[in-house]
């Protein structure tokens, strides 16, 4: 097993990145809250990624929170490199303008977040991209708080193929 794998089950995320009329989309576990003022976030993108090449050309992206009914197309744009080919053609998802940055959003997923990129580190096989969140814009299971029940996130199990996502068990303390 990876070191890295003790840290799983993660949450699964959707990157996209270039433009609406050539954007490229990848999944991501590694995604991380950062800062609140000003709102920070980072996700760590390994530098073979087609991926890294369009944030560093257009210094924006978008993160993008699927839901388990996209597990098909999260699996598409995690393991088919947009480098080779045209990942919005092979994927069912409907890409739409984002507010503020040129990066589109997903219209199926419950939220978007626009950013711009503060910061880049280098972190051994990947590069850490800090986004300062422009934008964001949400579906109803973010209207006040979010509701695990309005949407099943994708909770990825470990390396590899196996997911899951909430239950409706809610604990309280
Ligand atoms: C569930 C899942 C999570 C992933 N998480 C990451 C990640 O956090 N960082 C990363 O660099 N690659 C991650 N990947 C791999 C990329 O999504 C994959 O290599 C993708 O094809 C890259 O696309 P691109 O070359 O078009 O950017 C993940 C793949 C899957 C299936």
């Amino acid at each position: 097993m990876n070191v890295l794998e003790y840290l799983y089950p993660m949450r699964t995320f959707l990157v996209t990145s270039g433009t609406l009329e050539r954007p490229n989309v990848m999944t991501a576990d590694w995604v991380t809250p950062l800062s609140m003022n000003p709102p920070l976030l980072g996700v760590a993108i390994a530098h073979r990624r087609y991926t890294k090449k369009l944030i560093d050309e257009y210094g924006e992206f978008v993160i993008s929170v699927p839901t388990i009914e996209l597990l098909k197309d999260v699996w598409i744009a995690g393991t088919v490199s947009g480098a080779n080919v045209n990942k919005a053609e092979r994927l069912s998802v409907t890409f739409v303008p984002s507010k503020k940055v040129k990066a589109p959003s997903i219209k199926e997923c419950q939220a978007n977040l626009e950013c711009r990129v503060y910061k880049d580190v280098e972190t051994g096989d990947h590069v850490f991209y800090v986004g300062e969140i422009v934008e964001v814009t949400h579906g109803d299971a973010f209207k006040d708080k979010p509701d695990v029940e309005k949407y099943r996130f994708i909770l990825h199990v470990c390396f590899g193929n196996a997911f899951t996502t909430n239950s409706s068990e809610v604990f309280r303390v």
